[in-house]
């Protein structure tokens, strides 16, 4: 299978695909984005506005499936909710009118909750059924894979070959914060970043959740991470107090490989933006076997120094 990841971010789906596709090419406007991405990944990635992406290069990609991750402020609960009015919304329409024409064979998505009662969503799904598509939807989360992380997404499965059906995951315990920590050695790559004042947590006591290593599910984190104390993530009890988890500790509790390559250039801040965006590693992973179950099911962990370096 060949991937083009529209919407790239980090590149979380090509971890998820790890030696089971070829990563055909990857798209971003955000140049931090693309520069951990290619930290992490050999394979074509360029930063463009996706918009401006023409019909006839798009058709370079009809043997792929495309994967999108497009913004999802216009459909979040807590924001205006302008959905296809919304700017930033246009480079999904422009692709989901690229998919009627150019009918790539499998298409996926991933965005908010709310994202199903949407009209982008009602658009998108009429497209599919005039170009001759199947789909199946659900919602999934780190926490339905064994993660102690919460991280509710909606996910949909495309194809005009086969019948892609999201299952529920296989049932799994979860594991405890303390498997994800940095070791003393990697804190020390954050400094000052993760002090949190206790004055703070004790001030917004009944509005933020603070978890210690043995707890076994956090909240989900969200690009206000460091800048927001409520409502952008878990804080962590230690012995002389509390703190904020690093951004490596972030990207493990979403499934991403202790391998995976945060540059020392970036700061605490940018990163945990970034990581704020991406999508949970195992819940892509699961889309993507419903595509193709054999080529995935043989790979259970992503190695990528095999494929990249
Ligand atoms: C929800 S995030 C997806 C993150 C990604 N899947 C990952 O693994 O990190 C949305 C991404 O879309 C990018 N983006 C937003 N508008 C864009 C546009 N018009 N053209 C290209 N990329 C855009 C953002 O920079 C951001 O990385």
């Amino acid at each position: 299978m060949r991937i083009l990841e529209l919407f790239s971010g980090i590149g979380a789906v090509a971890v998820a695909a790890g030696n089971s596709a070829e990563m055909a090419q990857a798209f971003d406007i955000n140049q931090s984005a693309m520069q951990i991405y290619r930290a992490n990944f050999s394979s074509p990635s360029q930063v463009q506005e996706i918009t401006s992406l023409s019909d006839s290069l798009l058709s370079g990609f009809a043997d792929c499936l495309w994967w999108m991750s497009p913004p999802c402020q216009p459909f979040t609960r807590r924001g205006l909710r302008k959905d296809n009015e919304d700017d930033r919304t246009k480079p999904l329409i422009r692709l989901i009118s690229a998919i009627e024409k150019i009918r790539p064979i499998h298409v996926a998505l991933e965005n908010v909750i709310g994202f199903e009662n949407s009209k982008t969503h009602k658009l998108l799904a009429e497209s599919f059924d005039r170009a001759g598509y199947t789909f199946s939807s659900t919602e999934l989360s780190s926490s339905d894979f064994g993660l102690p992380n919460l991280r509710p997404r909606f996910f949909l499965a495309a194809s005009r070959e086969n019948q892609p059906s999201l299952e529920p995951p296989p049932a799994s315990s979860r594991k405890v914060v303390s498997d994800f920590l940095d070791s003393d050695d990697e804190l020390k790559r954050w400094e000052e970043s993760l002090f949190v004042d206790p004055k703070q947590i004790a001030d917004y006591a009944d509005a933020i959740n603070v978890v210690n290593p043995q707890s076994d599910l956090t909240r989900c984190f969200t690009s206000a991470y460091g800048r927001s104390i409520v409502r952008s993530g878990s804080y962590l009890q230690v012995d002389d107090g509390f703190r904020r988890f690093s951004p490596t500790e972030q990207c493990r509790l979403l499934g991403f490989p202790r391998e995976f390559q945060l540059p020392g250039d970036m700061s605490a801040l940018q990163l945990w933006k970034l990581i704020g965006n991406t999508v949970s590693i195992p819940c892509a992973r699961h889309v993507l076997e419903s595509f193709n179950r054999d080529s995935f099911s043989n790979q259970s962990c992503v190695d990528l120094e095999a494929r990249n370096k």
